[in-house]
């Protein structure tokens, strides 16, 4: 038998499943906006996991990390240098710093995923870094499109993020999602030709996408904790990490982790500032 095909692989979810993933992908942008009202310095990061958590399940959900792979926590947050899967502790946070929150809700059978990531203190303060990783995401959605190849959205984000003198993590990914909170395909925020065979999937309607960069101020090289968990940048110097679950649709991307819910990407053009 010939080998099933990328296309084959990857899932195209029908009109009740992406129901259910409008769902789930709601109650993380709520989570998420949620958490955000509540950072301020003093308050700690396990304060916001358990915020989030109470909020997944009173609405019905589950949050999707607690338990992957071990991993304690209904959330990941990530402090300055940390770039992604901060395990929540009882460290105060303070001004200034830059703190990220991912967070997953599963519900009836189907996850959503989506990260933020702001200043301590200074919600409005503008940073460069910042604004430059929500636009990588942005740019990175834009290319969702059916008919466009994978490797559209990945060299979209790395051209963005490098014209402005930052650093993508090419170490993690951004995946497909649904049943599973990882699934085919890998969705690289760089592009090297033959790297990943992903890159060259077509993209089709119903496929259900988690886009996610990960920006680093100085070296895109990063390292793990000893927790086996906490993945930093490699200098040390800042890292930013913006993400949403999209639907590959028709006409334009569908955005399913919005507090407000699902919302075609021309209707959040006019994306947060933080
Ligand atoms: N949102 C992240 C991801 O897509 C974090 C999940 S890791 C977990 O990989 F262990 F915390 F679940
Ligand atoms: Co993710």
């Amino acid at each position: 038998m010939a080998p099933r095909t990328r296309e084959q692989y990857v899932a195209r979810r029908s009109k009740d499943e992406l129901e259910k993933l409008k769902v789930a992908g709601q109650i993380v942008g709520e989570t998420l906006e949620l958490v955000r009202a509540q950072i301020a310095p003093g308050v700690t990061t396990l304060e916001l996991d358990k915020l989030a958590e109470d909020h997944i399940r009173e609405r019905g959900a589950l949050p999707s990390f607690k338990g992957y792979r071990g991993y304690p926590a209904a959330t990941c947050i990530q402090v300055n240098d940390v770039v992604v899967h901060g395990i929540p502790d009882d460290t105060p946070l303070e001004a200034g710093q830059i703190v990220g929150v991912d967070l997953g809700a599963y519900y009836d059978g189907y996850h959503g995923d989506a990260a933020f990531t702001t200043i301590v203190g200074q919600p409005d303060k503008h940073h460069r870094l910042l604004d430059t990783t929500q636009g990588a995401l942005m740019v990175g959605i834009a290319q969702a499109l059916a008919g466009n190849r994978l490797k559209q959205i990945s060299k979209a984000i790395q051209e963005y993020v490098e014209s402005r003198g930052y650093s993508v993590v090419r170490q993690l990914t951004g995946h497909g999602i649904g049943q599973q909170m990882h699934e085919p395909p890998q969705i690289p925020n760089f592009y090297s030709a033959g790297e990943f065979t992903d890159y060259e999937l077509v993209l089709e309607p119903g496929m259900v996408l988690a886009i996610e960069p990960m920006v680093n101020v100085g070296t895109a090289q990063v390292q793990v904790d000893e927790d086996g968990w906490t993945v930093r940048t490699a200098d040390g110097e800042l890292s930013a990490h913006f993400e949403h679950t999209v639907v590959v649709t028709d006409d334009e991307p569908l955005i399913l982790t919005l507090a407000q819910g699902a919302r075609p990407l021309s209707d959040v053009s006019e994306y947060r500032r933080t």
